[in-house]
């Protein structure tokens, strides 16, 4: 089934349209972006290169259908909700397949990434009672009496933004555009230019679920061209963004007053105490560094060993990491290419530097076209790049500690604070540790990671503002809606207990 047949007009030869009112649309520009498989550089599609005019336009769309969608009832946005995640389910082998060509994540992941989002689609709509609401009665205020009611209730924000990156197209889409929907908003997207094509198809399975046209919108074109356009548009009333820091604090300066939900980088440290479970650790570190290449904003990205376990911690990741398949993405190979010759260039970049400055190579260090082999540095210290950058590569640096003190410092020192991992048998000093480290969550004897969906997951510093998860990003989505009852003196009962004056 790896052919999938195209059920609408989403494309004319290799060209992929973009997706507005509920209609496949050319761009005016004339222009394309070429999408090509990372891996043997092969053509997957180009996607339209959208004008500001008509960037301009979808939003108007999405403006201009908020109230029907709005006044849409919770059970059937529901509905169509939970009919989109079995469409999701039914295609995802053919939906997985054209996400690893795009993005060249290994075939089992890019498949699960479907599954994952319709599971996601499926428990939002699950949660229609997060929509309940709540009364007040007005006398716990002094001067105030129960005749003062408030009632509350959640309502949608408007047209939503949904910007998500490279490396879960899909997944970090989908995960946007569910609990937008199911508050109520209207939704325009804007994929990634390194792997869209997957994400366009939202479209197709919105659509067959049942979604009104013009509710759901799909905008394609680089961010460099009208990223600045669109989050700063004054008809844009949430932006929901997964991407680099980078971009993400440039969102947060020129968006205006707009909620936001940025899920950015991160730079997550293992600490390793003498009394780890060394096989727990050593599983959790190299699949937490290595699958998919390192390219997860919750990769481990450097480890804390105390002296008691470095080198035996060292020797066993290695021996671990010299295991992983490298290769072909259609293969199922954890280690393949990185999204582009660019990237590989900045990854290799971070490893000369350390390697210049004293770094201890262990293994790795080797380059064919966009793979770069998994790469092991020891002996890494604070003047070297790959101690504090992201790399968004297969690079793991091992920072030697001499105290949990020192771990938490060098951990806190980083601009990001997106997680944090404790391994060792001591809960009473991982739930110390836990308490000083500065980051959205610590995993204890676990590697970091975003999931299960449900889960807060959040970063502090640049690695996020606000908090995603089912029921958060439903909340982020939506506003309380307040109505106060002032009740009148007549028909009041009579009271039956008196007080006494100093009571
Ligand atoms: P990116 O370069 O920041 O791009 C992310 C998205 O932003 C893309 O759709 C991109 O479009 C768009 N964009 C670019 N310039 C923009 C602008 N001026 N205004 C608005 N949008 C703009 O990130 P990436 O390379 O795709 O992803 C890797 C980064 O994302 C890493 O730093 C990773 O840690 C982070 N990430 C974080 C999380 C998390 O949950 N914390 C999850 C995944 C990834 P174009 O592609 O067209 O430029
Ligand atoms: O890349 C960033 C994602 O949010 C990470 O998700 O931990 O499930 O791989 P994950």
């Amino acid at each position: 089934m790896k052919n999938f047949q195209e059920l609408s007009e989403i494309k004319e030869g290799n060209n992929y349209k973009y997706y507005s009112n509920g209609k496949w649309q050319t761009s005016l520009s004339g222009k394309t972006i070429p999408v090509h498989n990372p891996y043997n550089k092969e053509l997957v599609g180009n996607i339209q290169a959208c004008t500001k005019e008509e960037v301009d336009e979808i939003i108007n769309i999405a403006h201009e259908n908020i109230e029907c969608w709005k006044d849409t009832p919770l059970h059937k946005r529901a509905e169509i909700l939970s009919k989109a995640a079995n469409l999701m389910v039914k295609w995802s082998e053919p939906l997985g397949y054209l996400l690893m060509k795009e993005i060249g994540k290994p075939i089992n992941s890019a498949i699960s990434e479907i599954v994952r989002t319709a599971d996601i689609f499926k428990a939002t709509a699950d949660s229609r009672t997060l929509f309940s609401g709540e009364t007040i009665l007005g006398d716990a205020f002094e001067g105030y009496t129960k005749e003062k009611i408030s009632m509350t209730y959640r309502v949608p924000l408007g047209v939503v933004l949904c910007i998500s990156p490279f490396n879960y197209p899909f997944n970090l889409a989908g995960s946007k555009i569910a609990p937008a929907l199911m508050a109520g908003n209207s939704v325009v997207l804007k994929p990634p230019s390194p792997g869209p094509l997957t994400a366009l198809h939202f479209g197709i399975i919105l659509e067959k679920a049942g979604l009104p046209p013009g509710v759901f919108n799909i905008i394609t074109g680089r961010g460099s061209e009208i990223g600045d356009y669109l989050v700063s548009h004054h008809m844009i009333d949430m932006i929901s963004f997964t991407g680099s820091s980078e971009i993400g604090e440039n969102i947060a300066k020129i968006a205006g007053m707009k909620p936001l939900l940025l899920e950015l980088g991160g730079k997550d440290a293992a600490i390793v105490i003498d009394d780890a479970d060394l096989n727990v650790t050593v599983k959790a570190i190299v699949t937490g560094a290595f699958s998919f290449s390192g390219q997860r904003c919750t990769a481990v990205k450097r480890v804390l060993p105390m002296p008691g376990i470095a080198d035996k911690l060292i020797e066993k990741v290695t021996e671990e990491t010299l295991k992983l398949k490298i290769g072909d993405p259609a293969n199922d190979n954890t280690i393949g290419p990185l999204i582009n010759s660019e990237q590989c260039g900045y990854v290799q970049g971070l490893i000369d530097d350390a390697l210049e400055k004293g770094a201890r190579l262990i293994c790795g260090n080797k380059r064919k076209e966009n793979i770069i082999w998994p790469t092991i540095l020891d002996n890494v210290t604070d003047d070297m790049r790959i101690a504090w950058e992201e790399p968004f590569g297969p690079v793991l640096p091992f920072i030697r500690i001499k105290s949990a003190e020192e771990a938490i410092e060098i951990s806190n020192k980083s601009k990001y604070g997106l997680q944090g991992m404790i391994f060792t048998e001591n809960i009473d000093l991982a739930f110390n540790i836990a308490q000083e480290l500065d980051v959205g969550t610590v995993q204890i004897n676990g590697k970091s990671a975003r999931g299960p969906d449900h889960f807060p997951f959040l970063g502090t510093k640049s690695s996020g503002l606000g908090t995603q998860g089912i029921k958060y990003a439903l909340e982020a989505m939506s506003r309380p809606k307040v109505v106060v009852m002032n009740l009148s003196e007549r028909g009041k009962l009579v009271k039956k207990c008196s007080f006494t004056e100093d009571y």
